[in-house]
C-alpha cells in the first residue's frame, strides 16, 4: 500500500469522495440495526469485516481523514468482532489502531485472504445475528463461495459493494478467459454468459443480467433482496462506480435498508424513495 500517513502516524487508505459516501451509508445503517436489535439480541450481535483496510481513509477531494469501515463499527457494541486484511502493512495499522480505540472489545483480526480465513469466525453461540460488510475493490478479491460459507445456517445480514459501474461495466467488452471466470467465480455461476453470447444485448443490458443473477443466487442461500435495496454510489463525473446492496434473510433487515437510502449522505432526500 502507498505510505500515506495519517494523523497517528500510521497508513491510511487514500480513497475517492465516494468511499465517504459509502461510510456514510454504513455508518447510517449500523445506528438504525443497533438502535432496533440491540434489546432483542443482547450479547449477541456480532460484525464482520472481510475488508478492513487500514482503518483510516483520507479522502482526496477534500483533504479530510475519516474512520474507515471497522473503526465505525467499533463505535457500537458488537459483542464480537471479525476482521480481515490481506496486506500485511494496512493490517498492522489496523491492529495499532484497533489497540488504541477499542483495547477491551472481542476483535479477532485476521490478516489473510479472507477467502482461506473464512472458516475461522466464531459467533456467540446460537441464536446470534451478524452483520457483514463486504467491501473488495474487485471482484477477483471475493468468490460466491466465501459468501455461502459465511452464511450457512447463520442468520447474517450483508452489506456489499457490488462493482457493476466500476468492476464489470467500464472492463466487460474487453474481458479475457480469465477475467471472465473471475466474473463467474465472483457471481457463483455461469448462467450470464448463455444469455450474453445468444443476443448480443448492450452493455448495461449484461450488467444488468449479471447483477440480477448475483441477486437471484443470494436468494437461493435464503436471502430475500427487496426492489429498490441497492444504493448506488457514483463518481463526481455522476458514473456509476457500485451499488452497495443489502440482503437479510429476514424482512426487517430490508426495512432498515430502505430507510438508509432515503436520505443521502448530502441530507437531501430522495424524490422517489
Ligand atoms: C476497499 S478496501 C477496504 C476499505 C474499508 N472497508 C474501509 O471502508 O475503510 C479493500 C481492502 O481489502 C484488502 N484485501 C484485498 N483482497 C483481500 C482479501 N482477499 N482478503 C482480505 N483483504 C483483502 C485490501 O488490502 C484493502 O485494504
Amino acid at each position: 500500500m502507498a505510505s500515506l500517513l495519517g494523523t497517528d502516524g500510521l497508513p491510511i487508505r487514500d480513497s475517492g469522495i465516494w468511499a465517504k459516501e459509502k461510510l456514510h451509508y454504513l455508518e447510517h445503517y449500523l445506528n438504525i440495526f443497533f438502535i432496533g436489535m440491540r434489546k432483542k439480541w443482547p450479547g449477541k450481535l456480532y460484525y464482520i469485516d472481510l475488508f478492513s483496510g487500514p482503518g483510516r481513509c483520507h479522502i482526496r477531494e477534500t483533504g479530510e481523514e475519516i474512520d474507515g469501515s471497522p473503526l465505525i463499527a467499533l463505535r457500537f457494541d458488537f459483542a464480537k468482532y471479525f476482521f480481515f486484511e490481506m496486506d500485511p502493512d494496512c493490517h498492522k495499522a489496523l491492529d495499532a489502531r484497533i489497540k488504541t480505540r477499542a483495547p477491551n472489545k472481542n476483535i479477532t483480526l485476521t490478516q489473510g485472504d479472507c477467502n482461506q480465513g473464512i472458516g475461522n469466525i466464531k459467533p456467540p453461540a446460537s441464536p446470534a445475528l451478524g452483520l457483514a460488510f463486504i467491501d473488495p475493490t474487485g471482484i477477483s478479491q471475493i468468490s460466491f463461495e466465501t459468501i455461502q460459507k459465511l452464511t450457512l445456517n447463520r442468520r447474517i445480514d450483508l452489506i456489499i459493494n457490488f462493482p457493476e459501474g466500476m468492476g464489470i461495466r467500464m472492463n466487460l467488452h474487453q474481458y479475457t478467459g480469465k477475467e471472465t471466470s473471475a466474473l463467474n467465480t465472483f457471481i457463483g455461476t455461469n448462467r450470464w454468459q448463455g444469455r450474453f453470447q445468444e443476443a448480443l444485448t448492450s452493455f448495461p443490458q449484461a450488467c444488468h443480467e449479471i447483477a440480477a443473477e448475483y441477486l437471484e443466487n443470494l436468494r437461493s442461500l435464503g436471502y430475500q433482496i427487496v426492489d429498490g435495496s441497492q444504493i448506488p454510489v457514483m463518481t463526481n463525473q455522476n458514473r456509476l462506480l457500485y451499488y452497495l446492496l443489502f440482503a437479510s434473510k429476514n424482512p426487517k433487515g430490508n426495512e432498515f435498508w430502505k430507510k438508509i437510502g432515503v436520505i443521502n449522505p448530502h441530507g437531501q432526500r430522495k424524490l422517489f424513495p
